[in-house]
């Protein structure tokens, strides 16, 4: 829509549900980011806004704006989004509004795309706006396209730039490493540039996450506050840039990491950017996280809207060891379990350098003959005759030294001849930017499917970041990054092309690669190697403020001293998976495993597609709590967990719960029970929605009933 204002400038307007994104052109042309926020009811009076701004720089005052996007070289010296060096050598770029184009693609989405032109240059940037109406989402990104006399070099090309008014601004954002994912710390951003990135090529999560949450005028709050959440969607080194300026501004820019990547574009070669995917929430966090949840179900993770599969994965109960007669019983422990899939994890491969560690053996994808006598086609026709799926592991963009692939050839690995190797987990990556070693990678995928007839899962790993950062082939090194990135969504492409529904879990060596661009190819991602069930609490909770449930792998496994329940409860909150000795259970942890599976399949279709709400926070509750409630309103799984380490022995207030209908009327039952153990919950009690939002419920949590869920059901 666009509105003429009082001093004849052109206003953009994009809308969401409840929020508008306000844009306009300045006298000198630049185009100006008014207001984001909150809808207000009369959308004219959005043109008033520039007359309210009084903002006046003496002469001895930086000059400041709030541009829509922030070029440099010319009068803005702040942190910008856009740094070129032209093709006479110039560094300078400006932007002047030139118009704007709405598409409307469906009665949910809106494309905006506002062309900006440099007036000395014939250089333009596109600025697209795609606005996901009943989600509260936008998706913003760059192209940028010049016909200028010989190549530019951007020096920074960030995907968008956001100016967010308030007094104060906080910053949420997850740092990880290793088996410690997805760590919290939120803090005040006080003047000066905050930026959060990876230089890391590969696993480029592994620090830190590309995900985070600002907060407006004070700390975040679950249901309160205005909160804006973004992500880049980006499977490679990324920038995010927080930059407080003025005492009311706070500028964002998010895009892909400019270190070593000064890029050179061509006379007509058009440069997009990785999309960037924002909400904007006057409820706090958690409408934040729901409004990117239900984002990426509909728009964004593969498959979101519909199924899984419940697995049983080898990996912690043989590591590297394993032959065809302990296939066969996992593959029978499956069958038993009343899980879907059986996941063949590392170590089937390799025969002159085998896979009985991570030292050797990566590269070469031929079955080991000595642990597979009759192949890996044999192991799969197993499962699929006792009535499972089958899946594999898979690690096609790396090679350890010891490998075949390695000796065979050294000019398809990352390195820099010159120097010392250097290895994250014994191995190296392969060179994605070379198109041969993206059809060697499309193929290793491609003769899995063809030697494993019913190829039903893949789990896909990324174990080491990338040192040495050189390609033996590439022309142009400050592309590496960037060409690595682009030819590892070509292979992905390439196989979701051919392999369109099979569920593929993204994995890095525990969850060191989770990003929206990567999720358009996979379905679920892993998002630790840590199991145990008490930290896992914490690293889910972590991941739901940007990533639905559904995509979340969560395996009951042998780590943490807590009894299986408690496992399981955990791990019911996302996909469920296993991990364990399945004979080695004891008669009743196994019947109790059977009966959890059964009451999963019951609800899980509740935790995947219906609506995630954090009712108490494992940090400063003795009892954490988080609920899903389906979309008609009508059920509502609630799960409890006892945090406290002192002798703090139950959770003593009702919680409130939330996201129901308060006309409804609902039961209230306990389920997945260990056998022999009886609920003190009466669930012959009922009660409106209005009660157990307001006056709540006690699932009555304590240092004995460590782990309660509860269901909540519509009469
Ligand atoms: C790292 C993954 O996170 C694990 O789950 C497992 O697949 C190993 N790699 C296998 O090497």
């Amino acid at each position: 829509m666009i509105y003429q204002t009082s001093m004849a400038q052109k206003q953009i307007l994009i809308e969401t549900r409840n929020n508008s994104l306000v844009l306009s052109s300045d006298t000198d042309g630049s185009l100006i980011s008014r207001y984001f926020g909150k809808k207000i009811a009369y959308a004219t009076e959005y043109g008033v806004i520039p007359t309210l701004d009084k903002y006046t720089p003496g002469s001895d005052d930086l000059y400041n704006k709030r541009e829509a996007y922030v070029a440099s070289g010319s009068i803005n010296l702040l942190e910008p989004a856009l740094s070129v060096t032209h093709a006479d050598g110039n560094k300078s770029t400006v932007l002047i509004f030139q118009s704007f184009k709405e598409t409307v693609i469906d009665d949910n989405r809106k494309l905006t795309a506002i062309v900006l032109k440099d007036p000395k240059y014939n250089f333009e940037v596109t600025l697209n706006y795609l606005a996901y109406f009943d989600e509260d989402v936008i998706e913003q990104w760059a192209e940028i396209l010049h016909q200028e006399n010989g190549d530019i070099v951007l020096n920074k090309y960030a995907s968008a730039n956001l100016t967010l008014s308030g007094k104060k601004f906080y910053l949420k954002n997850q740092y990880s490493s290793a088996m410690r994912e997805m760590r919290s710390e939120e803090q005040q951003l006080l003047h000066g540039l905050r930026t959060l990135d990876s230089k890391l090529g590969t696993r480029t999560n592994l620090l830190h996450s590309s995900s985070f949450m600002i907060s407006i005028d004070c700390p975040s709050a679950e249901d309160t506050g205005d909160i804006i959440a973004g992500s880049l969607e980006w499977t490679g080194n990324f920038k995010l840039d927080f930059e407080t300026f003025d005492d009311y501004y706070l500028r964002i820019a998010a895009g892909i990491n400019n270190f070593s990547s000064n890029y050179t574009l061509k006379s007509g070669e058009n440069f997009v950017t990785p999309r960037f995917v924002y909400t904007y929430s006057s409820y706090g966090t958690g409408l934040a996280s729901r409004n990117l949840q239900n984002w990426a179900r509909k728009y964004q993770l593969r498959e979101g809207t519909s199924d899984r599969s419940t697995l049983l994965n080898n990996w912690e109960t043989t590591y590297f060891d394993f032959n065809d007669e302990k296939l066969k019983n996992l593959i029978q422990d499956t069958k038993n379990l009343g899980v879907d899939v059986f996941l063949l994890d590392d170590g089937w491969f390799g025969n002159k350098y085998p896979r009985n560690g991570p030292d050797a053996g990566l590269g070469d994808w031929q079955f080991n003959k000595q642990k597979l006598k009759n192949g890996i086609s044999a192991i799969g026709k197993e499962a699929t005759t006792s009535g499972v799926k089958f899946g594999i592991w898979l690690e096609p963009e790396m090679v350890n030294p010891k490998s075949e692939l390695y000796e065979k050839h050294p000019d398809w690995i990352i390195r820099q001849p010159k120097r010392k190797e250097y290895y994250m987990r014994n191995q190296l990556v392969l060179d994605l930017t070379n198109r041969d070693v993206q059809d060697y990678i499309f193929n290793v995928v491609d003769e899995t499917f063809v030697q494993v007839a019913d190829l039903a899962f893949i789990k896909w790993d990324c174990n080491s970041l990338i040192y040495n950062a050189n390609s033996p082939t590439l022309k142009n090194q400050d592309h590496f990054y960037i060409e690595y990135v682009r030819g590892l969504n070509s292979i992905l492409e390439r196989i979701r092309k051919k392999y369109p529904k099979v569920p593929m879990m993204l994995c890095a060596g525990g969850g060191s690669r989770v990003d929206y661009a990567a999720l358009k190819y996979f379905t679920e991602f892993w998002p630790s190697d840590n199991t145990n069930p008490f930290d896992r609490i914490f690293i889910q909770w972590e991941y739901s403020y940007y990533f639905p449930s559904i995509a979340v792998d969560n395996h009951v496994t042998d780590m943490g001293i807590q009894p299986i329940k408690f496992k399981t409860d955990i791990a019911m909150m996302g996909k469920l998976g296993y991990d364990v000795k399945v004979h080695e259970l004891s008669k009743s942890d196994l019947l109790f495993s059977q009966n959890a599976v059964k009451t999963y399949n019951d609800f899980k279709d509740i935790v995947w597609h219906g609506q995630q709400y954090r009712l108490q926070d494992p940090y400063q509750n003795d009892v954490a709590s988080i609920s899903y409630v389906s979309e008609a309103k009508d059920r509502a799984v609630v799960f409890n967990y006892f945090m406290a380490t002192r002798n703090a022995t139950k959770q003593a207030l009702p919680i409130t719960l939330k996201g129901l209908q308060g006309d409804k009327r609902y039961r209230i039952t306990e389920i997945n029970l260990y056998p022999g153990t009886k609920s003190p919950i009466d669930s012959s009690k009922i009660y409106s929605g209005d009660f157990l939002m307001n006056i709540g419920f006690n699932p009555e949590v304590s240092n004995r009933r460590t782990s309660v869920v509860i269901m909540v059901t519509a009469i």
